[in-house]
């Protein structure tokens, strides 16, 4: 599970930022992310979603495991409040479980309400803000039995659990998100089908993906008037595309693929349309598109949250429109992700270029790592390398103009990492699942110490 390179104690490493930089300001807000399927357990008090439903079905999780129990966060949620104190973070982002807080036919469940009202409740006490996403993946299984995000009426079955929620949180929160990703619910969910709820084909995943958009045009409606106070916007993950070669045929396709990960997601939002892909695809893969859909989709938003994990190198293909070139002579992660903080930079710095953005709230970036554990410490230099290279990265997207307003590490613990199950370790706290012991990474302490020393 876990490579031991060396029995050598590394020496503790810095995260080092110039002291004139923005990063330094305290009023630029520094926190850890997670999301409810990933970390919180408490399966018995929660109804059915699409991974409990993908982690039954064989082969489908590289080990066979399940969010039953993840981190038991639901459980040892106040350790893991104190846990965040203890890394002097000015915020915390979590996800709120759907299917923990509705019943089935819509009726609020007391008992996990009460859980997430306690939660925040601690968290404001200790000064730490919620940042609240409503949707990280995990859809009421009864809603997917009708079609999930192909049915346009998950849309409004959404808008209404976020009618809900919002009412009852009343001020609580700091900034709401509708979506985590919509790239990876609609394109790994229902075009690839490698993630929940595993449906494969290119008829749908454009079309769940207009679902979800329009899902999030009417949850943003409805915090304009249920939470005026609090900054809601989206996250969504951008990969930047390169082009393989210098290559006009590589150079299209690179562009083709910004669209399709990056664009689709951004377009509708920020200008009420889609990108030129639309008119490309053929007709039974474009998104059924109804009247003021655009219209609701691009309702203001106070922020855009960006997720930045890595790259893609793209080339022309003879049957498609690309093929995603294999990264493997790069630094990658454990995820076999490039290592590559520069197109942080390029990504925030293209997008700012091409569109009147609103304030950018980075919610994820973070690395996979085979962390090395001595004696009780966790000597993850390479995460800290990570972070180095991407704060840096941040720095001169800023100095660039672009208005970046927070950062979130990914991710608080080691959790449920999705299809590679509990085999890859994101977190800045280590995790032993048999024990359910924390254990603050070598990393953990290089953010926490930066932070701190603002
Ligand atoms: C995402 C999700 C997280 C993942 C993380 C690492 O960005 O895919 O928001 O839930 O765990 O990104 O893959």
């Amino acid at each position: 599970m876990l490579a031991t390179k060396s029995a050598i104690k590394p020496a503790i490493k810095k995260i080092i930022i110039p002291n004139n930089s923005r990063l330094h300001t305290p009023d630029f807000i520094y926190g850890v992310a997670t999301a409810s399927f990933q970390i919180e357990g408490g399966r018995q008090s929660r109804t059915q979603n699409i991974w409990d439903s993908f982690c039954q079905s064989a082969e489908k999780i590289e080990d066979n495991s399940n969010g039953d129990v993840a981190c038991n966060h639901f459980q040892l949620w106040e350790d893991d409040v104190e846990l965040i104190r203890s890394l002097n973070v000015d915020a915390y982002r979590l996800s709120i479980s759907w299917t923990r807080v509705l019943h089935n036919d819509g009726t609020l469940n007391n008992k996990g309400i009460d859980f997430y009202i306690n939660l925040l409740d601690k968290l404001i006490e200790y000064g730490i803000k919620p940042f609240v996403t409503f949707y990280h993946w995990d859809l009421p299984q009864h809603l997917e039995d009708k079609g999930g995000w192909l049915n346009r009426d998950t849309a409004y079955h959404f808008r209404d659990y976020t009618d809900k929620i919002s009412r009852i949180f009343k001020d609580r929160v700091y900034s709401y998100a509708t979506l985590n990703e919509p790239y990876c619910s609609a394109h790994l969910g229902y075009q690839d089908g490698i993630h929940a709820p595993g449906i494969k084909g290119k008829q749908f995943g454009k079309k769940a993906a207009h679902h979800l958009l329009l899902a999030h045009g009417l949850a943003m409606q409805v915090l304009q008037i249920n939470s005026p106070q609090s900054k809601n916007g989206i996250v969504v993950n951008v990969t930047p595309t390169y082009p393989a070669t210098d290559n006009i045929e590589d150079i299209k396709a690179a562009n083709i693929a910004d669209q399709d990960f990056n664009h689709w997601y951004i377009k509708p939002i920020l200008d009420g349309k889609y990108p030129d892909l639309l008119d490309l695809m053929p007709e039974q893969h474009r998104p059924d598109i109804l009247q003021d859909d655009l219209k609701i989709i691009s309702t203001p938003i106070d922020y855009i949250g960006v997720n930045y994990y890595t790259r893609t190198v793209i080339q022309a293909s003879e049957d498609d429109f690309y093929d995603i070139k294999d990264p493997s002579i790069m630094p990658l992660t454990e995820m076999d992700w490039e290592v590559y903080p520069e197109g942080f930079y390029d990504i925030l710095t293209r997008l700012n270029n091409e569109y009147q953005l609103p304030p950018v709230y980075l919610t994820e970036n973070g690395a996979a790592m085979p962390d090395e554990i001595i004696a009780d410490e966790v000597n993850d230099l390479d995460r800290i390398e990570f972070f180095q290279g991407h704060l840096e990265a941040v720095h001169r997207a800023i100095e660039a103009g672009v208005d970046i307003q927070c950062y979130f590490a990914w991710s608080l613990m080691d959790n449920f990492e999705w299809a590679r199950g509990y085999t890859k370790r994101f977190g800045l706290v280590y995790v032993d699942y048999e024990t359910q012991q924390r254990t603050i990474k070598q990393s953990g302490f290089a953010y926490r110490d930066f932070i701190g020393s603002r």
